[in-house]
């Protein structure tokens, strides 16, 4: 298991690239099983969660071969079963279910198990594939979806309690692309996440509109073919880098962004006394610490709202602006684990009823922390940039999950990190 020390006080500068987006390569590479043809998908990082992916495609079947970010996938014979052994290590495998569904009439799909950032349930996703026909029962921890007749196009509501479902559009939506007839999911997920799936979907033969908005419609097809795509920029990467350049920066430059992708974390940044500067083609973006950094609120939301992903980022910012700042998460209220960890580093946080309020302080100081998911962690690694000393944070396997060689940039940007293999 390895760990993080982050030895702070040391300015960071110049220049990093994006990856490509982790939780667009997910939904993505299930979407590969959709089709018996090859496909290659270009810009998948080198995270854990995408590793786990391709062992799953293989476990179902499928021929993949992976080289220095392409993802080749020929699920030419494929099983339905996607077993509890690989579901449990990722949440996000559950969105196999639609393309399995779909291309099988038939999945059998483990139930996720708990989550640290709160309950995370798929009642939306199964709503959404029995909409289309399917039937849907639980045994011995399993989903078991059949639909012997077909998939069937149907006008399905997605919204829950919190908003709508970002893997249960996908979901729906990949299912719905060899349903016959039309499919309308009204409440649907706007992330850019989503709408890089109906890309990549349109481009093996699927017709699909609406994608960005909350209604998208799916007109159903005989079949999909192989495909050549390339994965959005990570948002989620960019955004983390923006807030350390904020926290500990002298001029952080980030290529291979998108501009449109990033408005909600650019304003809350410039909310906070930052500068943030995108070049002309909206691909780059050099961001400054402000002079007087300033203490704000923040409200996360479903896209183009502030993200939950970048939560937990922001809280350690405002751990150490002067004044006092709230965030509050409407999206997952229990993801708040960071805190308590923060706190250990000094910072004084109060967290009641999905509401963190933060009051900053002149410093941190370098302790042992224990990273509980993958934004707290990279929370962590913020917040030590600028401690005083030395903090080692364990666990970092939550934190490879979905930054790639973050270390490794760190280090491009003249942070003093070491990577120790216990
Ligand atoms: N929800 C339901 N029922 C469902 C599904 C979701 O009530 O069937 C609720 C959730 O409990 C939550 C809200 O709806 O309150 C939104 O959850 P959503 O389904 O959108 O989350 P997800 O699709 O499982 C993706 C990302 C998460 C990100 C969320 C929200 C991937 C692989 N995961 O999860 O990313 O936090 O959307 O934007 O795309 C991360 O990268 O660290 C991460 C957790």
């Amino acid at each position: 298991m390895d760990k993080l020390l982050v030895h702070g006080g040391t300015p960071i500068h110049g220049a990093i690239t994006i990856s490509g987006s982790k939780n667009a390569s997910l939904p993505i590479l299930a979407a590969t099983l959709l089709t018996e043809d090859d496909v290659v998908i270009r810009r998948v990082p080198d995270v854990s969660d995408t590793n786990y992916m391709v062992q799953i495609l293989t476990g179902l079947g499928a021929d993949v071969e992976r080289f220095s970010g392409t993802v080749r996938v020929t699920a030419t014979e494929i099983s339905d079963t996607a077993p509890y052994d690989i579901v449990r290590r990722m949440r996000a495998s559950v969105c196999m279910m639609g393309p399995l569904l779909a291309r099988k009439g038939r999945c059998v799909v483990a139930l996720p198990g708990g989550c640290v950032i709160g309950d995370r349930p798929i009642d939306l996703h199964i709503r959404g594939l029995e909409a289309l026909g399917a039937k849907a029962e639980v045994e011995g921890g399993n989903v078991i979806l059949s639909a012997p007749d077909g998939l069937k196009g149907a006008t399905i509501d997605l919204c829950g309690e919190n908003g709508p479902t970002v893997l249960g559009t996908d979901n729906v939506m990949m299912a719905a692309t060899l349903a016959e007839g039309t499919t309308t999911i009204t409440s649907a997920a706007c992330e850019p996440e989503v709408v890089d799936l109906a890309d990549f979907l349109n481009s093996m033969g699927a017709k699909i509109s609406g994608a960005g908005t909350s209604t998208i419609t799916i007109e159903g097809v005989g079949e999909l073919h192989g495909t050549v795509h390339n994965v959005i920029p990570d948002r989620i990467e960019a955004g983390t880098f923006m807030v350390a350049a904020a926290l500990a920066g002298e001029g952080v430059t980030l290529r291979r962004v998108h501009e449109g992708h990033l408005v909600a974390i650019t304003g809350a940044l410039r909310k906070a006394g930052h500068q943030v500067h995108f070049n002309d083609s909206g691909d780059a973006c050099t961001v400054l610490r402000g002079d007087t950094p300033m203490p704000a609120e923040i409200t996360t939301d479903p896209y183009p709202g502030y993200p939950t992903d970048m939560q937990a980022q922001m809280t350690a910012l405002f751990a150490t602006t002067p004044g006092k700042s709230k965030v509050t998460d409407t999206i997952f209220p229990q993801r708040f684990m960071h805190c308590a960890e923060l706190k250990r580093m000094g910072a004084n946080i109060h967290v009641a009823d999905g509401q963190a309020e933060i009051t900053g302080v002149k410093r941190l100081s370098g302790a042992p922390v224990m990273a509980s998911d993958l934004r707290a962690s990279a929370a962590l690694v913020l917040a030590a940039l600028t401690a005083e000393g030395t903090t080692e944070i364990n666990r970092l396997y939550h934190i490879d999950r979905g930054y790639e060689h973050i270390d490794e940039k760190l280090e491009a940007l003249g942070a003093r990190v070491e990577r120790v293999r216990v």
